[in-house]
C-alpha cells in the first residue's frame, strides 16, 4: 500500500478494558510487528499513532486510552463499524536480534500494549527466546489491563505484576508499590538479556536507573518513545528528535542512541 494511502477496516470487537482505556480488534491483514504503530484516521477530526498490541496475521488489536479529540472519537465506534488506518509505520522491536536471549519487558499503563504484541510474538516462536520476564505496573487492580490474558501469561511466563494502589479488591493479589520498586527487588542476570520498555516517561527513567545498577549496559535497554506526529514517513520533521524522526527511525531506539535527548 501506498505510505500515506488511507484504508478502511472492519472493526471485527471493541473490548473496554478499563474505565479510559478500549481495545479495538480490527479485520486486516497488515500484521505490524511488534513495536510498530499505524496511524489512525477520523474524518473531519484527525488522526493519533496508536501501536500495535497483537501479532497476529488476520487481525489487528488496538488499545487506546481516550485523552483528546481521535481517541474520544474513537471510543464512540461499535462492532461492524470501519475505520480509516494508514501503516504500519516504524521500526518496531528487532525481534530477530533478540534471538537466543533472555527477554526482560517493563511496561507502565498503556505502554504494557504494545508489550502485548511481543507477548504473542514470542508465542508464536518460543522456541526462539529463553527466559521470559514479565514486569507490568497499572494505577489499581481496575486499570489493570487485558484482565484476562494476565492469569494465562502467568502461566507462561514469570509476572511481576503491580499496582500502585489498590483502593478496591486487589483481584490479582498482587503486590502494591510501583513497578520499579518491583523491578529493584527482583534478582535479574544481566546475562545474555535484553530489556524492553514501553510506558510513563518516568517510568522509564527510573526502570533504566534500577536495570544499569543491575550491571545492563546501554546497549541492552531498548525503549518505545513517543513524539507527536504528522506524516510518519520521515518527511515532514514533526517528529525530529536530536536528528532522528521518531516516526521512522523509531519508535523503538537503543537507549545510546537516545539517552542524551532531554525528555
Ligand atoms: C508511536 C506512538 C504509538 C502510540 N501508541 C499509543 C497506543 O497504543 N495507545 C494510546 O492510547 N496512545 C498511543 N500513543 C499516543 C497517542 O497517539 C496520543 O495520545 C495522541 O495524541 C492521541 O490523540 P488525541 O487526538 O486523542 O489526543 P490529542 O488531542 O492529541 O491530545 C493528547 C494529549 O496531548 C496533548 N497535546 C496535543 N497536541 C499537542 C502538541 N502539539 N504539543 C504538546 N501536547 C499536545 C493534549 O493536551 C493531550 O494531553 C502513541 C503515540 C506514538 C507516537
Ligand atoms: S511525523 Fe513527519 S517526519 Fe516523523
Amino acid at each position: 500500500m501506498s505510505l500515506y494511502k488511507l484504508k478502511k477496516y472492519l472493526i471485527k470487537d471493541v473490548i473496554k478494558q478499563t474505565n479510559d482505556n478500549t481495545m479495538i480488534r480490527i479485520q486486516t491483514n497488515l500484521n505490524p510487528i511488534p513495536g510498530q504503530f499505524v496511524q489512525v484516521s477520523i474524518p473531519g477530526i484527525g488522526e493519533a499513532p496508536i501501536s500495535s498490541a497483537s501479532y497476529n496475521k488476520k487481525e489487528l488489536d488496538l488499545n487506546f486510552r481516550v485523552v483528546g479529540s481521535v481517541t474520544e472519537a474513537l471510543n464512540k465506534f461499535k462492532k461492524g463499524d470501519k475505520v480509516y488506518l494508514r501503516g504500519p509505520y516504524g521500526n518496531g522491536y528487532p525481534m530477530e536480534k533478540f534471538k537466543g536471549q533472555n527477554l526482560i519487558l517493563v511496561g507502565g499503563g498503556c505502554g504494557v500494549a504494545p508489550l502485548r504484541g511481543i507477548i504473542e510474538y514470542i508465542d508464536k516462536h518460543r522456541e526462539d527466546y529463553k527466559h521470559v520476564e514479565l514486569f507490568f505496573g497499572f494505577r489499581t487492580p481496575s486499570d489493570v489491563l487485558f484482565k484476562n490474558e494476565v492469569l494465562e501469561w502467568s502461566k507462561r511466563y514469570n509476572l511481576n505484576l503491580s499496582v500502585d494502589k489498590a483502593p478496591e479488591e486487589n483481584l490479582f493479589h498482587c503486590p502494591v508499590g510501583f513497578v520499579t520498586q518491583i523491578l529493584e527487588r527482583v534478582n535479574i542476570s544481566n546475562e545474555n538479556s535484553s530489556v524492553l520498555m514501553c510506558g510513563p516517561p518516568i517510568m522509564i527513567d527510573k526502570s533504566i536507573e534500577i536495570i544499569k545498577q543491575k550491571g545492563f549496559t546501554d546497549e541492552q535497554i531498548w525503549v518505545s518513545l513517543e513524539r507527536h506526529m504528522k506524516c510518519c514517513t520521515g518527511k515532514c520533521g514533526h517528529c525530529m528528535i536530536n536528528g532522528k524522526y521518531v516516526c521512522s527511525d523509531g519508535p523503538v531506539f537503543r537507549y545510546d542512541e537516545v539517552k542524551s535527548i532531554d525528555e
